[in-house]
Order: structure tokens, then C-alpha cells, then sequence
């Protein structure tokens, strides 16, 4: 059955999903990276697809299988994705950011391998560029969606990061829950926006919780 354009609320509309956790190197061998699969990213990505969206995931990851219909853009560290980002950021209408961006990377590089010497070997970390604050501070049409991993205070940490990175909605999950968050096929999320009551929504799929991410995102970008 082809879908009538009312069943398709994102078409024409051009969506970025970042997904997975990047990878800051520490020498060519060895590198620092974080629990996440991507699994979130690329449900949302085929659920926008499905809305009728033009979707790119800036993935960092090459565990999953490409969407059908999706341009997947491969990128390693949170500066490459960075980059990859804001070379569409202009002309996008949703920016998903499911990626677990490493808040930290190495200060230096090793161009060789490091050899075991010192029994105490300490790496000096220096912060990464906050992507979804950069993006919220230098926002026009761009309606942003934030995920944040929490462990504790989840509503007030995420009431927190929906403000201070001038994002629309931010979908948190309590990551030490079983089932829920980095590395699972399910979740259970609680989407903050700034002007509405939060909305839970229970465990369920991954691609369940998408699709009630992308109908509370239609909702809050025709209010
Ligand atoms: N994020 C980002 N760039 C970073 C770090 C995080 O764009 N360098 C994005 C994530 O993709 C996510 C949101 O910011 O959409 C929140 O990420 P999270 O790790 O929960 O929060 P942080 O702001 O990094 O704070 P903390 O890890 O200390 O809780
Ligand atoms: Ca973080």
C-alpha cells in the first residue's frame, strides 16, 4: 500500500541521527570508547525514514547493518563527527544526537605504539567539543534532540542539559537499570521538553521508543 502524504509528517525533511560511541585514540593500537552500540541511532534513523524523512546517521560505529533508504557517513572520534555534523548542520531540519560522544580524549597521540615501561603509565585526558551544545548555540530552523545517560538524579540532570544546550527535547534513560540504554534491544526513556510535562514512555523495543520519540518531535515542532 503506498502511504498517503498525511501518513508522511517528515517528508521533505532532511534528518541527521548521530549513533554509537566514538573512539579517541590513544596510540595506533589502542584507543578510549564508551558502552554504546548505535542500536537507538539507527532505529530512530529507520523510523524517520519510514515518516518520510531523507536521513543520514553519522555513525561511529560498523557493528550494524545500514538501513535500507538511510546515507550512513562513518566517522571515529567526536571530532570527526563533529566535522561530519556541521557539514550538514545548515541545511538540516531534525538533528538526533543518540551518539555517545567521548567527553574526554587523549591531550597527545602517540604516532608509535607505546611500549610497556613505566609501572605507572598515566594518559592525560583533555575535554572534547560539546556537539549538541554547539549546535544549540548557533541554532536557526534546526529542531535539536538530546539523549542524556544518566545513572541518578535522571530529571534533573536532564531538565539541565535541555536548557544549557538550548535543545528542544531531551530523552533520558536511566542506564543502570536492567534492559534499558547502552548495548540492549530495549529501552525506556523520559522525553523533556521545555514548555510540556515530561513524557514516560515504558520498556519497550527500540524501535517502539523511536517511534514515540519522532511523534512527541512532530508534536512539539507544529506547537
Ligand atoms: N554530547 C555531545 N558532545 C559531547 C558530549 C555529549 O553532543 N562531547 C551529547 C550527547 O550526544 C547527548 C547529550 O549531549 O545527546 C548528553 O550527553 P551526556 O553524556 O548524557 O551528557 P554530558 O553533557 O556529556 O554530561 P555528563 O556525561 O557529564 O552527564
Ligand atoms: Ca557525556
Amino acid at each position: 500500500m503506498i502511504p498517503r502524504q498525511a501518513e508522511l509528517p517528515l517528508k521533505n525533511k532532511r534528518v541527521v541521527i548521530t549513533a554509537g560511541g566514538t573512539k579517541e585514540r590513544i596510540d595506533p593500537v589502542r584507543y578510549i570508547t564508551n558502552d554504546s552500540s548505535g542500536k537507538m541511532g539507527y532505529s530512530l534513523a529507520s523510523v524517520a525514514r519510514d515518516l518520510g524523512a531523507q536521513v543520514t546517521i553519522i555513525s561511529a560505529t560498523s557493528q550494524l547493518p545500514e538501513p535500507f533508504g538511510v546515507t550512513v557517513v562513518y566517522v571515529s572520534s567526536a571530532l570527526e563527527m563533529l566535522d561530519a555534523v556541521l557539514k550538514e548542520y545548515a541545511l538540516v531540519d531534525i538533528v538526533v544526537m543518540a551518539a555517545a560522544v567521548s567527553d574526554y580524549r587523549p591531550k597527545k597521540q602517540a604516532s608509535k605504539k607505546i611500549k610497556k615501561s613505566e609501572e605507572l603509565l598515566i594518559i592525560e585526558l583533555e575535554k572534547t567539543t560539546d556537539i549538541l551544545y554547539q549546535l544549540g548555540h548557533t541554532k536557526q530552523q534546526q529542531f535539536l534532540i538530546g539523549f542524556a545517560a544518566e545513572t541518578n538524579n535522571l530529571e534533573s540532570y536532564a531538565q539541565e542539559k535541555l536548557m544549557r544546550k538550548k535543545a528542544n527535547m531531551i530523552v533520558a534513560n536511566d542506564v543502570s537499570k536492567p534492559n534499558v540504554g547502552f548495548n540492549q534491544d530495549t529501552n525506556e526513556v523520559i522525553i523533556f521538553t521545555p514548555n510540556s510535562e515530561p513524557v514516560k514512555v515504558s520498556i519497550r523495543s527500540k524501535q517502539k521508543v523511536a517511534e514515540e520519540i519522532f511523534k512527541v518531535a512532530i508534536e512539539q515542532m507544529i506547537k
